[in-house]
């Protein structure tokens, strides 16, 4: 300790150490493809994560996307209405689906 005071004696610029110029922290959107539902999509998977952490699972069957979705709402509160699922899991699946035939005829809940 009694080092670290005497050396920031000798260097007091060390105690004033400082970024020059503004910092930006970027903001990194991920594009979302365009179909029937984008916007109800966006606006409901956007509140908490970026669009990347969905989309990072690759491309999955309908009941994949449905049940994350209903873990989303389930687990972590996601204001989503039981109306809406469908459209969110019909956007996922059309857009980021799988050709996973043998899971894709699932009812919502
Ligand atoms: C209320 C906040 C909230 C909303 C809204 C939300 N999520 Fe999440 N999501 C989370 C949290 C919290 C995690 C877990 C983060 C972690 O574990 O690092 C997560 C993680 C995920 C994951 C990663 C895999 C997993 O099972 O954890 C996927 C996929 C995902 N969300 C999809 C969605 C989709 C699709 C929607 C829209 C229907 C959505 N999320 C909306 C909070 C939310």
């Amino acid at each position: 300790m009694k080092k670290i005071f005497l050396v920031s004696l000798l260097f007091p610029i060390f105690l004033f150490a400082q970024v020059e110029g503004e910092i930006k922290v970027p903001y990194v959107d991920f594009p979302m493809k365009d179909g029937k539902g984008v916007y109800s999509t966006r606006g409901k998977c956007n509140m908490c994560h970026s669009f990347g952490y969905v989309i990072n699972q690759g491309k999955q069957s309908r009941a994949f996307w449905l049940e994350k979705t209903v873990k989303m709402i389930k687990t972590f509160n996601a204001p989503i209405a039981e109306a809406d699922i469908e459209v969110v899991v019909n956007y996922l699946y059309e857009n980021y689906g799988s050709n996973d035939e043998h899971n894709n005829s699932v009812e919502v809940p």
